[in-house]
């Protein structure tokens, strides 16, 4: 099969985004409510400052009430547990999220349990991992990676999967499980592959859903990709591009996507397309979170 369908992710967050904003607007008018969106920032990682500066401009853009609390580096466990208690207590705000990683010396897993669940719009909490895995998606938070990568399988797919065989390669909470637990919930078969497994090729090989979140350039060769299959490449590598003048680099995924290409039904490309999905989820989740505060039921995505 030549020339895979090209999955555009910049095109289906635009679209997450419209409804999210559609959904702030309704919001304030039925209950004169601005969703509140609190990002936390611990000392000064570049790379975070710019994340969490795209998401705070995108959070006033959907017109929610964005706050940012930039905390400095040496910040102790107590005052950054002060904050999201406070956080936790303060009503006008309705998403709770803390930029990962923390400084080495902060226990980023107490602080993000310590997020009440409800607020937790990373999905992050045990609370919200458990609800996904006993199948309450109406209630759970998801985290907005995999939540993401769904709306794209979903694109090529529909809401039911049942009979394809789906393989995520990679076990992390952040992506991994929760990615294999919402491929799950919309009924295919499930297999997580990982570092340790063997014969990977030939485990992927079977696979008409295809998710790779390993974090090895284009790892994912042309021969190990089913004829037709949609891959979804949730990886973000830079590397060194010669080609491009010296000291130049550019963004690859963990799929060699140009040979991909010429055996995937449908793909997605690195960058634009999981990429841009995550904010706009982190804001889906918000606006849910919104909603269900205000005992309204909350918008699907
Ligand atoms: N750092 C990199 N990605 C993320 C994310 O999705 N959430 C948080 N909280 N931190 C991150």
């Amino acid at each position: 099969m030549a020339n895979a369908i090209v999955i555009d992710g910049k095109d289906a967050a635009a679209k997450v985004i419209d409804a999210v904003k559609a959904a702030a607007s309704v919001l304030e008018a039925k209950t004169r409510v601005k969703t509140g969106l609190a990002v936390v920032i611990v000392g000064d990682d570049p790379a975070s400052h710019t994340y969490v500066g795209a998401k705070g401009r995108m959070a006033k853009d959907c017109g929610f009430n964005s706050i940012q609390y930039t905390l400095p580096a040496e910040t102790t466990q107590g005052q950054l547990a002060k904050l999201v208690a406070s956080l936790n207590e303060d009503a006008s705000v309705h998403g709770i999220l803390v930029q990962l990683p923390l400084p080495k010396h902060l226990d980023a897993d107490a602080i993000i349990q310590s997020i009440k669940p409800e607020k937790d719009v990373d999905g992050l909490h045990v609370v919200n991992a458990g609800k996904l895995a006993t199948g309450d998606l109406a209630t759970g938070r998801i985290p907005c990676t995999p939540a993401g990568a769904m709306l794209l399988v979903r694109s090529i797919h529909g809401k039911d999967l049942s009979g394809l065989n789906a393989v995520v390669i990679g076990r992390s909470n952040l992506f991994g499980k929760p990615m294999a637990q919402l491929l799950l919930n919309d009924d295919a078969t499930v297999t997580t592959a990982h570092s340790r497994s063997k014969n990977l090729s030939s485990v992927t090989r079977g696979a008409d859903i295809l998710v790779a979140a390993v974090g090895r350039p284009e790892m994912v060769k042309a021969d190990w990709i089913k004829p037709g299959a949609t891959v979804i490449d949730v990886g973000i590598n830079r590397i060194d591009a010669p080609e491009r003048g010296e000291g130049k680099s550019r963004l690859v995924g963990d799929v060699a996507y140009d040979e991909a290409c010429e055996v995937a039904g449908a793909i997605t490309p690195v960058p634009g397309g999981v990429g841009p999905m995550t904010i706009a989820m982190l804001l889906a989740n918000t606006i849910a979170a919104a909603y269900r505060s205000n005992g309204l039921s909350s918008p699907l995505f």
